[in-house]
C-alpha cells in the first residue's frame, strides 16, 4: 500500500514535468481546474481525511488550505467558489510542491507505523484511486487549455493513439438474466454495488467503437441540421453554443484537423472518435438507425470486444443499484450526491492511469459534457 502511495504520488508529478508554471494556474472555463489546485486538492485529500483524524501529532500545513483545496465535501467545510480556482496566483507552485512534499512523507511515516489499520487503509486506497481520477482529469484539463490557445502547444508524445483491431461487425448476446456489478474483495467505488441481477433482451453491440471518419459522414450528411434526431434540450444546446463538430476538430483552409496532446495534426478518419458529448452521441446513433447501449449491456458483452481507448456513452442514466449505501460520513459525497441528470459512461481512455480500469466502473458526465476522450459504440 505504500509503494502503491509513492508512486501514485510521483506519477502526478511526472504528469506535470512537461508543464511551465503558466500552464498550473490558468481555469479558462468552471469545468477545468488549473493543474496547481488538482496537485494541492489531491493532497488536501490525504491530510484531511487520514492524517488531521487520525494521527494526534500531524498538525495541519496550512490553516487556510483546507478552504482553497476541498472540492465540493460540505461535511468538510467552507471552501473557494469552483469559479475562483483559476484566480490564485499564491500559494505558489513551489509552495504547492512543498505542501505536496510534506504531506505525502507524513503519511508514509504514519502509514509505517500503523499498517495494521484497517480504516486507514482504506482510507488510504480510496485516495489513492481519488487522485488516479485526478490524474486523468489533469490531463483533460490540461488539453482543454491547449486545445482552446491559438498556438495549440503540444504537451508531448503522450501515448500512441492506435486505430481499432481488424475485427468489424457484431456481438449478439441471447436475451436472459445476468449478473451486474462488482463482486469480491478487490477495491471498487461504492456506485459499483450491490451486485444484482438484471434481465436483458436479444441485443447486438459492436466490436468497434465510431471511428472519426464515420462521424465526418455525419456532419457531411448535414446530421448537426437535422432537428429529428436530436432531443430537445440536445437541439437547444447544438443552437445555442453553435456546436457543428467535436469539441477538438478545427476545419482550416479546407482541411480537418484534431487537436491531440501531441499538439494540432491532419485528422487521422481511422482513429476512434473522440470528445464528443452524449447528446452528439445520441444523434449519431439515430442517425444510423441505431442506439448506444445500456451500461448493463455493456458489462456483459465487454469481455468479447477490446475497450480502453475511449470512455464509451451508455444509454443508462447514473442511478443506485438496488440496496445501494453510499459510504459514512463525508465519503458519503464522493459519489451518491451525483446520481440525478447525469449520464453512465463505461470503459476507460488512453488518458486513463494504469490500474484505474474495471469492467463495473461507472463513470458519468452530464450530457453536454466533452472535455474528457468520450466516444460511441452503437447497439441494436
Ligand atoms: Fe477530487
Amino acid at each position: 500500500m505504500i509503494e502503491e502511495f509513492i508512486e501514485t504520488r510521483a506519477y502526478t508529478e511526472k504528469l506535470c514535468e512537461p508543464l511551465k508554471t503558466e500552464d498550473f494556474v490558468i481555469q479558462p472555463v468552471e469545468f477545468v481546474s488549473p493543474t496547481k489546485w488538482h496537485l494541492a486538492h489531491t493532497t488536501w485529500f490525504f491530510e484531511v481525511f487520514i492524517l488531521t483524524k487520525f494521527d494526534p501529532d500531524y498538525q495541519l500545513y496550512h490553516k487556510d488550505f483546507p478552504f482553497l483545496f476541498n472540492s465540493y465535501y460540505e461535511t468538510k467545510g467552507d471552501r473557494l467558489m469552483r469559479t475562483h480556482r483559476g484566480n490564485l496566483s499564491r500559494p505558489t507552485v513551489d509552495e504547492v510542491y512543498q505542501y505536496r512534499s510534506f504531506v505525502t512523507s507524513a503519511l508514509e511515516k504514519f502509514l509505517q507505523k500503523n499498517s495494521d489499520q484497517n480504516e486507514v487503509l482504506n482510507l488510504v486506497e480510496i485516495g489513492i484511486h481519488h487522485e488516479k481520477q485526478h490524474q486523468e482529469l489533469l490531463l483533460m484539463d490540461i488539453k482543454y487549455c491547449f486545445g482552446h490557445n491559438p498556438l495549440f502547444p503540444a504537451y508531448g508524445d503522450f501515448k500512441h493513439e492506435k486505430k481499432e483491431a481488424d475485427t468489424s461487425g457484431w456481438i449478439s448476446i441471447d436475451e436472459g438474466i445476468y449478473e451486474i456489478g462488482h463482486q469480491g474483495n478487490a477495491f471498487c467505488y461504492d456506485n459499483e454495488t450491490q451486485a444484482h441481477q438484471v434481465f436483458l433482451q436479444n441485443f447486438k453491440i459492436s466490436k468497434q467503437l465510431i471511428t472519426n471518419g464515420e462521424y465526418l459522414e455525419f456532419i457531411e450528411n448535414d446530421g448537426y441540421k437535422d432537428p429529428l434526431l436530436w432531443h430537445a434540450e440536445a437541439w437547444d444546446w447544438i443552437q445555442g453554443e453553435q456546436i457543428t463538430k467535436p469539441l477538438y476538430w478545427h476545419k482550416m483552409n479546407e482541411e480537418w484537423k484534431e487537436f491531440s496532446l501531441s499538439g494540432l495534426q491532419k485528422l487521422d478518419l481511422e482513429l476512434p472518435l473522440s470528445h464528443i458529448s452524449y447528446y452528439e452521441a445520441s444523434a449519431f446513433a439515430q442517425w444510423k438507425g441505431l442506439r448506444l447501449p445500456t451500461e448493463f449491456e455493456w458489462e456483459i458483452a465487454q469481455d468479447r470486444f477490446e475497450w480502453g481507448k475511449r470512455w464509451e456513452w451508455t444509454e443508462s442514466a447514473y442511478t443506485p443499484y438496488p440496496n445501494y449505501k453510499k459510504a459514512a460520513g463525508a465519503l458519503g459525497e464522493y459519489n451518491a450526491k451525483f446520481m440525478v441528470n447525469q449520464k453512465v459512461l463505461r470503459g476507460c481512455s488512453t488518458l486513463t492511469p494504469a490500474k484505474h480500469t474495471r469492467k463495473t466502473y461507472r463513470n458519468f458526465f452530464h450530457p453536454d459534457m466533452r472535455w474528457q476522450q468520450s466516444g460511441i459504440r452503437l447497439a441494436n
